[in-house]
């Protein structure tokens, strides 16, 4: 890898700023976000190729909004100003930035006029995503107006002599249907970076930076059977191999074969130091006669600590929690590089830590996606079945059981969930759907098994579709993969009569039942 080839982003409290540095790591960039006013000395000095400056919800004639070092103008390195950004440079090199007489949000018409450069490979007019309450109104002569829309005639710039460049647009968002092109031209034309980077880089990184952190000092990491978890165990053990001690909960609610499969992958193939709480009869017991899902939850997460804790204080020189936020936890929970995003909802992943246990938080995969924590999962040789597992409820089953939870209950859902997953990856949809469950219902209904009458339980079906979780549509599933699921569970799982298909979204539904 080339050391040199990094593109700096300068994060101003932009919803979209890690999404910049996910959209330049496509082409093979590595980039990551940076303070907005770290000092341009430390820009030199780490050699970047390229800087972006994010948006941000400020406005740069405010006083006191977040500003950046004047110096990196003058560094001869390529800057690229989005929205805020934008009106940052123009602003810092002589342009007029005043708010526009209406705010602008959503999909607009951009028109070219100059199509080479920033801008090289865009047709003449193309479709550009705007989001924004100032803009740039005037550009002295150092400036040269590269394209317009309907209401902005400087959507974007660049300057003459210095090589900085501004789009008023968003260029890293899927609704701007070149801005993958742009950001291209940004890093291949503009900067002259050559694309060597890819996501095992990222894993070189990472391990180094990890090695250099903990020293000879123990990291614990909690596996929840999940991939965020997965994944940063088995990164942390590449980089450090026995220092790091892993601790399972088993709380009595996981899905079929499910602490198997975590130890054979983690004990048995990475040869980690795994820790299993066996606690699921302790869970179980405080959990006896409860039906109200907010207690559910208390309840489960109380005993979590607890037990993660206990388990926790048997380790010597323990120093580090290693934990699996990814990006949409930390945007989620208003945290940005420079503290300003706005807070949109606090986020849920992470444990109440005891207060005379005092750990350092590593998280290695806080700058990504979803889909590219997968994509390092692969690269770490993490079986597939834990790669793409749909997600999974901390609380487990207990929120997918209404109603009191007891072991003849959990071994009904456990057979039909197994049932519900074996048949959509029969039917070669596992991945294409974001989470499939079976649910037990409370209900009992009359039916008739053989010659006899039966009364039993109802299991619902709930198969989404979502890139973020926070809305989500019910699946359209093939008629003959829901008769084999629905066959399936009637006839194999004991005490369920009938099987009935959710077709809810979300909002007003949630994923989970409870
Ligand atoms: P809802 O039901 O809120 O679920 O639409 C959205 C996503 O979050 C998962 N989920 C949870 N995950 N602890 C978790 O770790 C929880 O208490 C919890 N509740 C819901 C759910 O499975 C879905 O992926």
């Amino acid at each position: 890898m080339d050391a040199k080839e990094t593109i700096a982003v300068l994060d101003f409290g932009s919803q979209t700023a890690q999404l910049i540095a996910r959209r330049i790591r496509e082409q093979n960039v590595h980039s990551e976000l940076l303070r907005p006013d770290i000092p341009a000395a430390d820009l030199k000095a780490r050699g970047v190729s390229g800087i972006v400056l994010s948006g941000g919800p400020a406005s740069v004639y405010v006083q006191g909004a977040p500003d950046c070092d004047a110096g990196i103008f003058d560094l001869g390195v390529p800057v690229l100003g989005i929205c805020y950004g934008m009106q940052i440079g123009v602003q810092k090199l002589g342009g007029v930035v005043e708010p526009t007489p209406s705010r602008e949000f959503g999909r607009t018409k951009l028109t070219m006029l100059e199509a080479e450069g920033l801008l090289a490979h865009l047709p003449d007019e193309s479709t550009v995503w705007m989001s924004h309450g100032d803009q740039v109104q005037r550009v002295g002569p150092d400036f040269v107006p590269l394209a317009t829309t309907g209401t902005c005639p400087v959507a974007a710039v660049r300057h003459r002599s210095r090589p900085f460049y501004g789009v008023q647009f968003h260029p890293e968002v899927t609704h701007t249907a070149f801005g993958t092109q742009i950001l291209r031209n940004f890093v291949y034309d503009v900067c002259g970076c050559t694309g060597a980077w890819q996501m095992g880089s990222f894993i070189e990184q990472q391990v180094e930076s990890i090695r250099a952190r903990v020293g000879d000092a123990k990291v614990i990491c909690g596996l929840s059977g999940g991939v965020d978890s997965a994944v940063v165990a088995a990164l942390i053990h590449r980089a450090i191999g026995d220092q790091l001690v892993c601790i399972f909960v088993d709380n009595g609610l996981l899905r079929k074969n499910e602490a198997e499969l975590v130890e054979a992958t983690f004990r048995g193939h990475f040869h980690l130091d795994l820790r299993v709480a066996r606690a699921g009869e302790r869970f179980l017991g405080r959990l006896k006669g409860v039906t109200d899902p907010q207690e559910k939850r208390r309840i489960i997460g109380h005993e979590f600590i607890e037990a993660f804790n206990a388990e926790a204080k048997t380790i010597a020189n323990a120093k580090f929690l290693a934990q699996g936020t990814l990006y949409p936890d930390v945007i989620e929970s208003g945290a940005s590089v420079g503290g300003k995003a706005d807070v949109i909802k606090g986020h849920h992943n992470v444990w109440g830590l005891p207060a005379d246990m005092k750990f350092e938080l590593i998280e290695p995969l806080r700058d990504l996606f979803k889909d590219e924590v997968r994509i390092v999962g692969e690269h770490l040789g993490l079986p597939e079945e834990i790669v793409w597992r749909h997600p999974f409820p901390g609380p487990g089953l207990a929120v997918r059981i209404l109603g009191e939870i007891t072991e003849p209950r959990l071994a009904m859902l456990r057979d039909a969930d197994e049932i519900v997953i074996e048949e959509i990856r029969a039917g070669n949809l596992y991945r294409s759907i974001a989470q499939a469950f079976a649910v037990l219902l409370p209900i009992s209904s009359v039916g008739v098994m053989g010659d006899g009458r039966s009364y039993d339980y109802t299991i619902a079906v709930r198969a989404v579709e979502t890139r973020d979780f926070m809305t989500a549509d019910w699946v359209r599933m093939p008629y003959e993969v829901l008769a084999v699921i629905a066959n399936r569970i009637i006839n194999e799982v004991r005490g369920v009569n009938r099987v009935v298909y959710d077709l809810s979204s979300k909002p007003p539904a949630t994923i989970e039942w409870e």
